[in-house]
């Protein structure tokens, strides 16, 4: 059945993460409208709230966060499954001079975190974590930081904005310099609450601001979510679907890019701005897809987006190149495995390398029993592969959409998709 109508999707999950964070380390009332309602958004508030940050739900996904700096919370901060909580609070609390422990779900306390523990550790913060701070749960000593100058190995988002909210009560300024660049949120809402960011090419500064200046904050739909309904309208036949109110930062929207070589015919319908964060709505149809190549360079702009791309890479006619896609065995699962052995079970001819795939398309899909690992992404990823498979498809775990999009399987339904 063909995927027609229009829909909005959750508030995007980087920016209310970034937005409950900087209201908490301000002094004041700042109302965050259209808040992530996934349990990952849930996690941030929590652990905030834990610290002594007033959270109240004055909406359906509107949250009125009074910041008056933190204390230390009484019992350990549960992140869930949520890497861009525990990364960016570790950068918060790095600098907050009391105990602070982080832990999560077993996925979450098997993700890297020295990558954020190194740099902080280089500030001054003492960190301790399993196997030599590797892994959570972490314990966390902060206060009496100094600012670093610090070349980032991977291009990551959590560990830039980790460092730069650290740099916020350190000594002197904090520079951040990525390989590539990442999503850039955190520095747009830096600056609206009014902190010193300085960009220049690929590093970030920051000058010290031990206080915010609370801000207002209209969530943008989340690209990252909107990407999987896309790609059904892409993929069935008849379908045409709006999708209103989407975050389109450039740092982030290397999904649509690649949508426009391979030949889908998206449009970008009334391009405004929204506070510091350009948005749009997008209207897609079904149609034929070329192969694309993605390569390390474009990777962060589309990092959460690449279990989508490879559903969309077996319906491609030709082969499809991915590479430079490493990050993606340290996702909420390793993604690169469990997209290959989902698409392989369905029949898709898939090669899996060190970082990256290579799918061969078009390609006859037939449903089966799978299961998403217990990845949001990678649940909704096969789910929409689904929608074009032979027979019926059963994905154990599917509840895990959860995280970053509850409702999604009734809005696909709704829209007219077929389970
Ligand atoms: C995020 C950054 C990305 C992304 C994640 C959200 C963020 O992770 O995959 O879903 O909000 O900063 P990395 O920073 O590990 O690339």
């Amino acid at each position: 059945m063909p995927l027609r109508g229009e829909v909005v999707v959750p508030g995007d999950k980087s920016i209310s993460h970034r937005a409950a964070i900087l209201a908490a380390l301000a002094s004041g009332d700042s109302l965050i409208r259209g808040y992530a309602s996934g349990a990952d958004g849930r996690s941030t508030l929590a652990c905030l709230r834990a610290l002594g940050t007033g959270v109240r739900q004055v909406g359906d996904c509107d949250f009125l966060v009074s910041g008056s700096g933190l204390r230390e919370a009484p019992s350990e901060l549960d992140c869930g499954n949520s890497g861009t909580t525990m990364r960016l609070l570790s950068g918060v609390l790095a600098a907050w001079p009391f105990l602070s422990i982080l832990t999560g779900d077993s996925s979450l306390r098997g993700r890297p975190m020295a990558r954020v523990v190194e740099p902080l550790t280089r500030m001054g913060a003492r960190i301790w974590g399993r196997e030599q701070g590797r892994y959570a749960p972490l314990a966390i000593l902060g206060g009496g930081l100094r600012g670093i100058d610090y070349s980032s190995p991977v291009a990551s988002a959590q560990v830039k904005s980790a460092v730069l909210l650290a740099g916020l009560r350190a000594e002197g300024r904090t520079s951040v310099r990525e390989p590539e660049p990442s999503r850039d949120h955190t520095e747009r809402m830096l600056a609206r609450f009014g902190v010193a960011v300085a960009v220049r090419g690929r590093e970030v500064s920051v000058a010290p601001a031990p206080v915010l200046t609370p801000c207002p904050v209209r969530v943008p739909g989340d690209l990252s979510s909107a990407a999987f309904l896309i790609a059904a309208a892409l993929l069935v036949e008849g379908s045409r679907l709006v999708v209103r109110g989407v975050g389109l930062n450039p740092t982030r929207a290397g999904f649509l890019r690649v949508l426009e070589r391979s030949g889908a015919p998206v449009r970008v319908l009334d391009l405004r701005d929204q506070e510091s964060e350009p948005v749009g709505d997008l209207e897609v149809s079904h149609a034929r897809l070329r192969p694309f190549t993605v390569g390390a360079e474009e990777v962060p702009s589309l990092v959460d987006e690449i279990p989508i791309l490879a559903v969309l890479a077996t319906q491609a006619e030709g082969t499809t190149v991915i590479g430079g896609a490493g990050e993606l065995r340290h996702k909420e699962s390793d993604r690169l495995r469990t997209m290959a052995a989902g698409l392989a079970a369905m029949g898709a001819e898939v090669e899996e390398s060190q970082d990256g795939l290579r799918i061969h398309g078009p390609c006859a899909l037939r449903g089966g029993a799978l299961s998403a690992e217990g990845d949001h992404r990678v649940a909704m990823a096969l789910a929409v592969a689904a929608l074009v498979a032979r027979g019926a498809t059963a994905i154990e775990g599917a509840e895990a959409v959860d995280i970053s999009y509850p409702g999604f399987f009734e809005t696909l339904y709704a829209l007219g998709g077929q389970g």
